[in-house]
């Protein structure tokens, strides 16, 4: 699945380590992920989010507060694969296999929740899942907790993966370079984009700022894609706890920007919150 990142041929896996035709090794590390991640593509010692970062966010997450999104994201995904022509239906059950990419999976809860619900509510084919983040600490806990899926420590701007050899992509606020999601993807392959929409967190945003900016959502369409279905996700929740609106703001970018003062508010004021994403199906066109 893996292709070299120095050398961008094949890598076979020989026991725990992960070998390329001109000699170049990854060893699979011990919660299972490799990393494939060059010195050239980090520009910090330790890049991504850092361990308070994918903490929080691992504990947020696995609250459910947004598991609304993630079944919304399986629902469009489903939705593409039930519109995909007859024809086309016959070749993916005669491969059966259909491979789905997290691009800045974080710690892999929505690949994890889209892989189950997709593999699921269907039987014509099975979808295998795989991911990558810049951060080390981010895939570790992904690997140690998702073990269906395989991951790995890269850059999304220098995707590990072969061309044209997944079927979907997902992306869930995280950086990406359209080129190299067009190159992964095969024809027609689809690609989920998820980002924050206008009132996203306007909540915690006023808590923050005192006149908050909006999230700008309209965005082009990548060249090499069209644009299938688009979408916002709107929906609320409760934080009954102080640690979990802490969780809330410390896996945002405003945490860095937020006062002592603001942050003991948010702490003891913070309890319902409006979240609201902009969801986008771009689809490869055939020949891009
Ligand atoms: C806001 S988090 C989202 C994580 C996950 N998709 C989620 O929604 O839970 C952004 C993620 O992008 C990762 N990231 C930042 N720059 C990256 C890059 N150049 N390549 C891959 N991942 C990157 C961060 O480490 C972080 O895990
Ligand atoms: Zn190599």
């Amino acid at each position: 699945m893996w292709i070299c990142p120095a050398c961008q041929s094949p890598l076979t896996l020989v026991e725990r380590t992960y070998k390329c035709a001109s000699g170049h090794t990854y060893d699979v590390a011990k919660e299972g992920y490799v990393n494939l991640l060059l010195a050239q593509h980090k520009r910090s010692k330790e890049p991504g989010d850092n361990k308070q970062m994918v903490n929080a966010r691992r504990s947020f997450l696995e609250q459910g507060y947004y598991q609304p999104l993630a079944q919304r994201m399986a629902e469009v995904l489903e939705q593409f694969s039930r519109s995909v022509p007859a024809s086309d239906i016959e070749g993916l059950a005669a491969e059966r296999l259909i491979n789905l990419f997290d691009v800045g999976c974080g710690e892999g809860y929505y690949l994890d929740h889209v892989l189950t619900r997709l593999n699921e509510h269907q039987d014509s084919f099975v979808v295998k899942g795989a991911g990558l983040d810049i951060s080390k600490i981010a895939v570790q806990k992904a690997a140690k907790k998702y073990s269906a899926s395989e991951f790995c420590v890269a850059s999304s701007f220098a995707i590990p993966i072969p061309d044209a050899s997944q079927q979907g992509v997902i992306q869930v606020f995280a950086p990406s370079s359209e080129q190299e999601i067009l190159r992964v993807l095969d024809d027609d392959g689809v690609w989920l984009q998820v980002n924050p929409a206008a009132e996203h967190l306007a909540e915690l945003k006023a808590c923050v700022y005192a006149a908050p900016a909006e999230h700008k959502s309209a965005l082009p369409v990548p060249a090499g894609f069209e644009l299938c279905h688009e979408e916002t996700v709107t929906f609320s929740f409760t934080l009954d706890s102080s640690d979990m609106r802490l969780n809330l703001l410390m896996m945002t970018p405003y945490y860095w920007s937020t006062s002592v003062q603001n942050t003991q508010r948010i702490k003891d004021l913070l309890t319902n919150v409006s979240a609201q994403f902009s969801l986008r199906l771009l689809r490869k066109n055939a020949g891009s």
